[in-house]
C-alpha cells in the first residue's frame, strides 16, 4: 500500500525525505518517479541527510551517478534523465552498483525501470494543486510488483 503525504514547501519535502531515510538498509533501492522539478532531488536530498551524509547533495547531471558516504554505508545518487542507451546503462555498470550493498537511490527511474530489483521502494512525485504543493506518494517494496 502506498502512503501519499502532500507537502508544500521544498523543507518540507526535504523534511519527509529525511525522515523515510529510517528505514533503509545497505542495498536497499529507491525509484524515484516524476516528471521535471516535482522534487526527486530535494527528496534525495532528505534522504541523505537522514543518513548522515554531510557533503552537498546535488544531481549528478552530468556524471549519472554520485557516490556519498552515508552512517551506514555507501550511497549512490543515479540521475538517468539523460541516459540514450541501454548500452550505456551496461557501461556505468548498473547491476552491480545494485548489488554492490550501497543504497542505490534512482531519479528518473522511467527511464531504467525494467533493469530494477523487484524489491525496492518506489517513490511517486507529481505537482499539486498550488505551486509550492506536490503529492509524494511512497511505496514499501511489498506492495511492488515487478
Ligand atoms: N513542495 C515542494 N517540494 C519540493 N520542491 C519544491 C516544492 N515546492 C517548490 N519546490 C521547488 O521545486 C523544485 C524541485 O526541484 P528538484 O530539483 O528537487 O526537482 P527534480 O524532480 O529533481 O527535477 P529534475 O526533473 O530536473 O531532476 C525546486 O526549485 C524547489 O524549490
Ligand atoms: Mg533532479
Amino acid at each position: 500500500m502506498a502512503r501519499t503525504v502532500d507537502t508544500s514547501t521544498e523543507e518540507e519535502t526535504i523534511a519527509l525525505g529525511a525522515s523515510f531515510a529510517s528505514r533503509l538498509r545497505p542495498g536497499d533501492v529507491v525509484a524515484l518517479f516524476g516528471t521535471l522539478g516535482t522534487g526527486k532531488t530535494r527528496f534525495i536530498k532528505g534522504i541523505c541527510r537522514g543518513l548522515g551524509v554531510a557533503v552537498h547533495v546535488t544531481s549528478p547531471t552530468f556524471t549519472i551517478v554520485n557516490q556519498y558516504e552515508g552512517r551506514t554505508g555507501i550511497v549512490y545518487h543515479f540521475d538517468f534523465y539523460r541516459l540514450k542507451s541501454r548500452s550505456e546503462l551496461r557501461e556505468i555498470g548498473f547491476e552491480e552498483y545494485l548489488s554492490s550493498g550501497g543504497i542505490c537511490l534512482v531519479e528518473w527511474a522511467e527511464q531504467v525501470e525494467a533493469f530494477l530489483p523487484a524489491r525496492r521502494y518506489n517513490v511517486r512525485l507529481a505537482h499539486g494543486s498550488t505551486d509550492g504543493g506536490r503529492r509524494i506518494a511512497i511505496e514499501e517494496p511489498s506492495a511492488v510488483t515487478a
